[in-house]
Parts: structure tokens; C-alpha cells; sequence
């Protein structure tokens, strides 16, 4: 795999940017073939950051124009001829210089087809600007912060809020690790986590790293969908991906996502498994330029025997005959959202035990037509499935 130059030194960037550019791309044909006639995509923490190129290319900044850029074509062609879709994106810094860089950027090289705004300030501060600038439709809101001060619950409390919009968090939980344990950040904690009372203290402080990082983010994600609320008969859902650091084995940044709807959950879900293979070719590929040493195997190959870290399908199956019950039911996407969000495992792990307990003869799906090597259950046609003892 090709890794551009200007990730160089920071390929978790570029796992990030993966993340970003691919759920994008599909989130927004998803949106703007649904009826919606406005779409305003936010970059709460714009930049330009790591990069020195006048282009600004891998950047969140150029990243995101482009794929809004390309999504508006393909829906102004056929088959989809949508071409009054209206396409905003609001860019938001807080450092003069970059802002700077940022308006001047826009300024050349912004299509006249997006409705383009640079904002110059704290993006916690200009909620109610940028909630005005987002108008009826549907909001992105990218918040990619250096640390973790700034996306405590009240500094995005009114962009979490907003009906119809979803949110993409960098939650940057090594550094926010080192501060849960000492008073003097109670209340930022607090923000953060909801009150921690003495029963939760004792489960962090007896959970090994790896179970503590999970604790955390899974609580930070209850949180978000408190403040996110419900919007009619949708519940808020969240989920999140993991970016490790490119050198160590250890995470970099969840980026934790929140939405309305079940069929987000599963297109994240798809995309982050997606980018997770990504991360296994970039870090192999990294660790043998260091060493200067040429692996057996290319990149790609020696990545489909990596599991890190996943769970073990034992437990997967246990999960699905727990499930399951001898009488069929169906299983849609709102029940697949529900598993994600409650296991936080990936969709080819749910497919491959259901296959596995299949082959075994445990379990049945009584929708499925001929044999299937992958897809042993099609959520979106919420397929019936039940165990056969
Ligand atoms: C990690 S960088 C953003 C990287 C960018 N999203 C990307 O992926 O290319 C964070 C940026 O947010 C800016 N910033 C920091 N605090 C901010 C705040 N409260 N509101 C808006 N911008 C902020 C910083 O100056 C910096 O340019």
C-alpha cells in the first residue's frame, strides 16, 4: 500500500482520515437520496494542521471538500438526478494564523457549488452561530481536538442536541487517562464522565488497562447520548472505532461516534472494519521500513492472519445462543445496531460465529437460499434466525 508523503510520521492521521472519508462518503449518499434537501458538514476543529503544502492535502480540510465535492456530482447524475441538493460546510479554528491559512485556502480553492464558511474562534463558543449557519437539514459534526478539555459534555452540549445530526469525536483517552484519579480535575472528570461515585472508582481502579480504556469510552458514549437526547421514536446510539498509535501497540484515539439511527451504526461499524485492516497493512509496513527488514509475506497478507485484539469467537457464538431462541425471528438492522453498540465487536466476527455455530448445525437461518461463504446473515433483510436445540 501506497502511503502518501504527507502522512509521513503520521499515519494515525491517515487511519483517522480513512474513517472520516469513507463513512462520509457513504453517510452523505445515504442522507441525500432520503429527501433531504440540506446538508452542512462542520469541522469543529479545522486546522490546517500537518500540513505545509499550499494544497492542504491530508487534511481534514481538503479531505472533506473533496468527498462533498464528488458526492454532489454523483447525485446531480443519473440515476440519481438530485440536483438541488444544497451543500454547506462550516470550517471552525481557533488560532489566527491557521484560521487564516484556512480562509485563504476557501477562498481559491472552495467549488462555487458548496456554500463554504471559514469561522474564526472556539467552536464550544460559536454553537449557536454555527446551529443557525446549519439551517433544517442534516448536520456532520467532525470534532477532532489535540486533547480532551475540549469535548467535555456542556462544551458541545448544543451541538450534541441538534435533531437530525450525527457526531464524529476524537476522544483522546491516554491523555484524559492520567487525570481521572486526581481531585483537582473532579469537575472537569465530571464533564466528561457523569459523577463517578465509589462503586465506579473501584471498577476502574481494578480493571487492567486494555477493560479500564473500554469503561471509559463506553461510559463517555452514555453520556453523549444523554446530552444528545431522543428526537421522535430514534434513540440516540453510539459507537467507536480505535485508532492505535502507529509505533506502539497500545490506542491512540476512539473516535466515538453518535447518531440517530440504526443503519449509521452499521455503515461506521463496516467502515471502521474496513480501516482497521488499513491500520494492520500501514503499522506492518512501518515497523519493517524501521527495521529495514522485508517480511515473508506483503503487507496485505500478513495483516489477514492478524487479529489484534479482537475477541475470540468462543465468546461470539456463546453471545448468539444467548440470543437466539428455537422459535425464528428476524433480525434487521436495528437489532444489528443493537449488538454493535452493545458488544462493540465487529459485524464479520457476529458473521463468522453465526457461521460456525451453522455449520455445527446449533444454529439456522431460515431465510438464507444455497450455501454462504461470509454473509451468513443479511441484516438488511432482517432474515429470520433461530437455534435449532
Ligand atoms: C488536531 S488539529 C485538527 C486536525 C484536523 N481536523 C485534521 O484532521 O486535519 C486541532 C485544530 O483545532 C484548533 N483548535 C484548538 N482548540 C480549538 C477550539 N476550541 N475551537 C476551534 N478550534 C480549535 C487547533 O488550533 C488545531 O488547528
Amino acid at each position: 500500500m501506497e502511503i502518501d508523503h504527507t502522512y509521513r510520521g503520521r499515519e494515525h492521521s491517515l487511519i483517522k482520515h480513512e474513517l472520516l472519508k469513507g463513512y462520509l462518503q457513504k453517510l452523505l449518499l445515504i442522507v441525500g437520496t432520503s429527501g433531504t434537501r440540506e446538508i452542512t458538514y462542520v469541522d469543529c476543529f479545522a486546522g490546517p494542521w500537518g500540513s505545509e503544502d499550499e494544497s492542504l492535502d491530508g487534511t481534514s480540510i481538503a479531505i472533506s471538500l473533496g468527498i462533498l465535492k464528488g458526492v454532489q456530482d454523483t447525485l446531480a447524475a443519473p440515476p440519481y438526478s438530485i440536483p438541488s441538493l444544497k451543500l454547506r460546510a462550516i470550517y471552525v479554528e481557533k488560532a489566527e494564523r491557521r484560521y487564516q491559512r484556512l480562509a485563504s485556502y476557501l477562498m481559491t480553492n472552495a467549488p462555487p457549488s458548496i456554500e463554504c464558511h471559514a469561522l474564526y474562534g472556539d467552536y464550544s463558543d460559536l454553537q449557536d452561530d454555527i446551529l443557525r449557519m446549519c439551517g433544517k437539514g442534516f448536520a456532520f459534526f467532525f470534532i477532532d481536538p489535540k486533547g480532551w478539555k475540549d469535548v467535555t459534555i456542556p462544551k458541545l452540549r448544543k451541538l450534541a442536541a441538534r435533531p437530525r445530526s450525527e457526531l464524529l469525536i476524537n476522544f483522546m483517552y491516554d491523555f484524559f487517562n492520567r487525570f481521572i484519579d486526581l481531585p483537582s480535575l473532579n469537575n472537569q472528570v465530571t464533564d466528561m464522565l457523569g459523577k463517578l461515585d465509589e462503586s465506579d472508582r473501584q471498577t476502574l481502579a481494578a480493571r487492567l488497562p486494555k477493560d479500564r480504556a473500554a469503561w471509559v469510552v463506553n461510559r463517555y458514549r452514555e453520556c453523549l447520548k444523554a446530552a444528545a437526547g431522543t428526537e421522535g421514536r430514534e434513540k440516540p446510539r453510539a459507537y467507536h472505532a480505535i485508532v492505535k498509535d502507529k509505533d506502539k501497540d497500545r490506542t491512540k484515539y476512539h473516535m466515538v461516534y453518535v447518531t440517530r439511527h440504526p443503519k449509521g451504526i452499521v455503515v461506521f461499524a463496516e467502515q471502521s472494519e474496513k480501516v482497521d485492516f488499513i491500520q494492520r497493512v500501514v503499522r506492518i509496513q512501518t515497523a519493517r521500513e524501521r527495521s529495514g527488514q522485508r517480511g515473508l509475506f506483503a503487507p496485505e497478507q500478513e495483516a489477514e492472519q492478524i487479529d489484534d485484539g479482537r475477541v475470540g469467537l468462543d465468546m461470539v457464538e456463546d453471545y448468539w445462543l444467548k440470543l437466539l431462541d428455537t422459535e425464528a425471528r428476524a433480525f434487521d438492522e436495528a437489532v444489528l445496531a443493537d449488538m454493535l453498540e452493545s458488544q462493540g465487536w465487529q459485524i464479520s466476527d457476529f458473521q463468522q460465529a453465526f457461521g460456525r455455530l451453522q455449520a455445527a448445525g446449533k444454529v439456522e437461518n431460515i431465510d438464507a437460499r444455497g450455501s454462504r461463504k461470509r454473509h451468513f446473515v443479511y441484516f438488511d433483510k432482517a432474515e429470520r434466525l433461530r437455534k435449532t436445540r
